[in-house]
């Protein structure tokens, strides 16, 4: 039997049926696309906490049960046994890469590590403190003055090209972002290395191109790449697809994405989170900042908790957590920090107010503590978020330009305003 939903409008007893959608996975979805048409009236969902915008295969995630999948694969098995590009590959392609292809795709993003040498004069406009998160949003918009080839793609040969071109130029724009903002020489990427390495190498290189990198440090920057690449229809990747659903130009939609992901109840909050616990400054402080956190009349709240999905623990908050206490030793983990991070993570655990709305440590509120023992300053924990997500964008991006039910993106509204009224 055809599975529905009847709606009935007891204003006038009118009742519709509306065919549920079977997923391979999750929730079923009542088709509502006729429902206007059929009934006069618009669904009210601020912040589209029960919607789904769109049909997708890349990214499923479980928020009961805190569960991950690339294209099926749990986070964590991805995060144990494949490599950022591996990531990267499986997001864009559906499928993780034998080696020849991982070959053809690693030697093409390599070849693109380099910007036209013309963005480089960008960087002058920018106050040299200018926060690297702005640099990198206009930036990658000025991309599409240089890369115009791109405007109106339709075919899938130039989609998977355009999409390595992008992951291969943001980490450069990232890093130079950090360089101008410090007041450094910008330096130039390295086409034989790793792009996770690369990256590191564009960050700490010394003009003569001495750079002191080890593999701990490396692989624990790309899983945090790999954990961040996709997380299917949150705010940023909503935005990048609402551009994209106009026609626009794949780099304006990914710079729309960037400045949505800045935000610190998104991307921007891996930042706040190392500042809240400075803030914080001691262990004994804690249960006063949690006390703040509660209070209905306070608008602080704790930074790297609660998520509107995952009503569980985030399972990226899980493996960074791990990969936290595997570094320790190996690299200079702040214990201070760590020590306060734990004890909020402890106290918000067994508090009710955190239990009964299901808010746990996601996937901001660990990573902060990585990146700095990496010596990456915070201003750029965002701009890391950025470099992981972009695949994640781009293949949302193409999979909406091949999704023949995708249309541009136009919600109505609950009007409340002024009725209809003349001047004189
Ligand atoms: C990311 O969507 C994604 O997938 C995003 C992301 C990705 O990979 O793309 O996972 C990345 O953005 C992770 C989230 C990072 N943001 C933060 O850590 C900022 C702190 N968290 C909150 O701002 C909040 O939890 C959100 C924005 C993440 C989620 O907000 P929701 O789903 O809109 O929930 P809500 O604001 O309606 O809160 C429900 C209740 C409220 O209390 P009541 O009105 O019911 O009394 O929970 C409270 C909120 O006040 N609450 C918090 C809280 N988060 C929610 N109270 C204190 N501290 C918090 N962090």
């Amino acid at each position: 039997m055809k599975k529905s939903i009847t709606f009935t409008d007891n204003r006038n007893g009118k009742s519709v049926e509306f065919p549920i959608l079977e997923p391979s996975l999750g929730a079923d979805v009542v088709d509502i696309r006729t429902l206007y048409k059929e009934m006069g009236i618009f669904t009210y969902d601020p912040g589209f906490s029960a919607t789904a915008s769109c049909s997708s295969d890349i990214t499923f995630i479980d928020g009961g049960k805190g569960e991950l999948l690339y294209r099926g694969y749990p986070i964590e098995e991805l995060a144990e046994n494949s490599n950022y590009l591996d990531v990267c590959y499986l997001i864009l392609n559906g499928e993780l890469p034998q080696k020849n292809s991982y070959d053809k795709m690693n030697d093409y993003i390599k070849s693109e590590y380099l910007l036209h040498e013309g963005l480089k004069n960008l960087f002058n406009a920018f106050q040299d403190n200018a926060h690297p998160m702005a640099t990198l949003t206009s930036t990658v918009a000025a991309l599409s003055s240089f890369h115009f080839e791109h405007l109106d793609i339709d075919n899938e040969a130039e989609y998977r090209e355009m999409a390595y071109k992008i992951v291969a130029k943001i980490p450069t724009i990232a890093a130079y972002s950090y360089r101008h903002s410090h007041g450094l020489p910008l330096i130039y990427p390295d086409m034989d290395r790793y792009f996770t390495k690369n990256f590191l190498y564009m960050m700490r290189a010394k003009p003569n191109g001495k750079a002191n990198i080890d593999d701990v440090e490396m692989r624990a920057l790309d899983t945090i790449f790999s954990l961040h690449a996709d997380h299917e229809q949150n705010a940023s990747t909503s935005t990048v697809r609402a551009v994209a659903s106009t026609g626009a130009h794949p780099y304006a939609a990914i710079s729309a994405g960037i400045g949505a992901l800045w935000g610190r109840a998104h991307g921007g909050a891996n930042e706040s989170v190392i500042s809240q616990l400075e803030m914080i400054g001691d262990v004994k402080n804690v249960e006063k900042f949690i006390k703040k956190a509660k209070d209905p009349n306070d608008s602080f709240r704790l930074m790297g908790f609660g998520h509107r999905v995952y009503k569980n623990f985030d399972p990226r908050a899980k493996v960074l957590k791990k990969l936290r206490d595997e570094l320790k030793g190996k690299v200079e983990i702040d214990d201070k920090i760590s020590k306060i991070a734990d004890r909020v993570e402890e106290i918000a655990l067994s508090d009710d107010y955190f239990i009964k709305r299901n808010l746990y440590p996601n996937i901001d509120f660990y990573s902060g503590t990585i990146l700095t023992a990496l010596q990456i300053p915070k201003d750029m924990f965002t701009p890391i978020f950025v470099i992981g997500r972009t695949i994640g964008w781009i293949a949302q991006w193409i999979e909406l330009k091949k999704d023949r039910e995708a249309k541009i993106a136009r919600p109505r509204q609950l009007y409340t305003g002024k009725k209809r009224r003349h001047i004189k």
